[in-house]
């Protein structure tokens, strides 16, 4: 059976079980990284003590740029790569580091207004990256894409149709906790929202 066909195969855990996967075996790569505000780089907009922190462990960029993502990718791949507006330098950083060139930005637009210092946020940004020559699905997709706010930090389903339309299996995410048909989740909260997937209603 096709990776793309499965259901969600889960893996709970360090960078040491991302070598489990097999090498070069996912043509699409959705990261989700918990970037870390105490590293003094993205106190800024986002920045609270009632942010990330209180959810979940952080990873520093350096530690995000050490995962052995290259290793996991297709030659021809593409990568999705999740990033606040304070860390938008960095995600670019890692996305190279990774083997990937960065082609364009989607922005998830929510409705209402959020926290923020100079403006309130209400928008998360997905850097689109590719390696080698791999064609998209489709090109009519806009890069603004509306959807509501969910859980902290959970990105929205119709972000995955996004993804899933544009660009082909085997698909892999990093930093997910929902077990996802067809996906091979990884993260040390893998499957802990699996109950909860399904659209909110706007
Ligand atoms: C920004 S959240 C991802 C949220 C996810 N995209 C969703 O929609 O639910 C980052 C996730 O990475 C996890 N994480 C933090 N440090 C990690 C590490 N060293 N290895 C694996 N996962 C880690 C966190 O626990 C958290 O679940």
């Amino acid at each position: 059976m096709s990776p793309q066909v499965t259901v969600a195969t889960l893996l709970v855990g360090g960078a040491a079980r991302l070598l489990e996967l097999p090498a070069h075996g996912f043509r699409t790569i959705v990261a989700d990284p918990p970037w870390d505000y105490r590293d003094g780089l993205g106190r800024g907009a986002n920045y609270t003590k009632r942010g990330a922190e209180a959810h979940y462990a952080l990873l520093t960029a350096d530690g995000v740029v050490s995962l052995p993502v290259g290793r996991l990718a297709y030659v021809n791949a593409h990568l999705y790569l999740w990033t606040t507006n304070a860390f938008m330098v960095q995600a670019h950083g890692v996305a190279a580091s990774w083997g990937f060139e960065v082609k364009t930005i989607l922005t998830w637009v929510k409705k209402g207004i959020g926290m923020g210092h100079h403006f309130r946020n209400n928008t998360e940004h997905v850097l689109f990256g590719t390696r080698g020559t791999l064609a998209l699905r489709r090109r009519d997709v806009p890069t603004a894409f509306h959807a509501p706010r969910r859980a902290h930090s959970e990105k929205p389903l119709e972000f995955f149709a996004l993804v899933e339309s544009v660009s082909p299996g085997p698909y892999l995410e990093l930093f997910g906790r929902h077990a996802r048909p067809g996906w091979t989740v990884w993260g040390n909260e893998a499957g802990k929202l699996a109950s909860q997937l399904m659209l909110v209603k706007p």
